[in-house]
């Protein structure tokens, strides 16, 4: 199959899958899962899922036990990007082409819709982990614990990387700093996705490891590339603004090492990541044309 037809595929897959999720009764807070469904169902790549589902994919058939984790990790991706575009983080006006949570709904709402999502990851996962606990394949438990307690530190990371994103613009900061950001409020959940992926699959601790490298190289590339658009990009394809960054004074690839520079280390990451995955040959091509994807996608 060509990549973007199983990237199609995946993303009917977890969209399927999410619309499973929301909440369509009558109640005194219906708009506010309406407004946890607006953000959620907006359009979104649904990167993350896909890779724990790809991931997953090179060691084992039937993807099924990984779906409440997959879902999970972009509910809570959904909630990082509402309270990201409030006027006091990014202040941004649109996303994915249309008016962002804030401006659609209502200050108090976005809030409340972000901490929506963010629990209801968590509702997910201990409903699973539940469920789990009960049937005897003892192994499959213990990984779900696993991946449940590596889930909530990397969801700490990308708060903190949040936070000092946010605090620091309009700063000079050190190259060090600058990856520290990204490798937290990006990297850290891209790199939750591949190991949930794996551990998931009951693979090697060794083959873990290794694609906890490809993890971190694509997060930062990314993260990279979101600069790169934010920058040059086209608000009709990536369906939110450009040139904000800059405005803001954030700290970014493209504000430390310029245009050129920043697509220089981009493209050397891509090449890197791809290298990690070379001894899984004909198995792993989705997920190199993923990182290739990342390097030259326009939204
Ligand atoms: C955007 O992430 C926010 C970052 C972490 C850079 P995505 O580009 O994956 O967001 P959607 O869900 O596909 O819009
Ligand atoms: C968003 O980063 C990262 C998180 C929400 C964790 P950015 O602010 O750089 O992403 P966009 O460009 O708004 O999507
Ligand atoms: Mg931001
Ligand atoms: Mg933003």
């Amino acid at each position: 199959m060509e990549f973007k037809e199983s990237l199609k595929k995946y993303q009917d897959i977890v969209n399927k899958e999410l619309e499973k999720y929301l909440r369509k009764e009558k109640c005194p807070e219906e708009i506010l899962n309406n407004s946890m469904e607006y953000s959620l169902m907006a359009g979104g790549k649904r990167l993350r899922p896909i890779l724990v589902l790809a991931t997953y994919e090179l060691f084992k058939e039937d993807y099924e036990e990984c779906m409440p984790f997959a879902v999970a990790i972009e509910m809570i991706h959904n909630f990082s990007l509402i309270h990201d575009d409030l006027p006091e983080i990014d202040n941004d006006d649109f996303r994915h082409g249309k008016p962002t949570n804030h401006k659609q709904f209502n200050h108090a709402t976005a809030l409340l819709a972000g901490d929506g999502l963010l629990n209801q990851a968590y509702i997910v996962i201990s409903d699973e982990i539940a469920y789990s606990a009960q049937n005897q394949y003892k192994e499959c438990f213990e990984n779900k614990v696993r991946i449940f307690n590596e889930f909530t530190k990397a969801v700490d990371r990308m708060i903190a990387g949040e936070y000092i994103d946010t605090e620091l613009e309009g700063k000079q900061i050190s190259k060090e700093l600058l990856q520290y950001i990204h490798k937290n409020k990006t990297g850290a959940l891209l790199k939750l996705c591949v190991r949930m992926g794996a551990i998931l699959s009951g693979t090697k601790e060794n083959h873990i490891e290794k694609l906890s490298i490809y993890a971190d190289k694509i997060g930062l590339a990314f993260q990279i590339k979101d600069d790169i658009l934010a920058e040059e990009g086209n608000s009709e394809i990536t369906g939110k603004p450009v040139g904000n960054d800059k405005e803001l004074g954030k700290c970014t690839y493209v504000s430390y090492y310029g245009l050129e520079g920043a697509k220089q280390e981009l493209n050397k990451i891509t090449d890197e990541a791809i290298l990690v995955l070379k001894e899984y040959g004909e198995k792993a091509e989705f997920l190199r044309q993923l990182a290739v994807y990342i390097r030259d996608r326009q939204k």
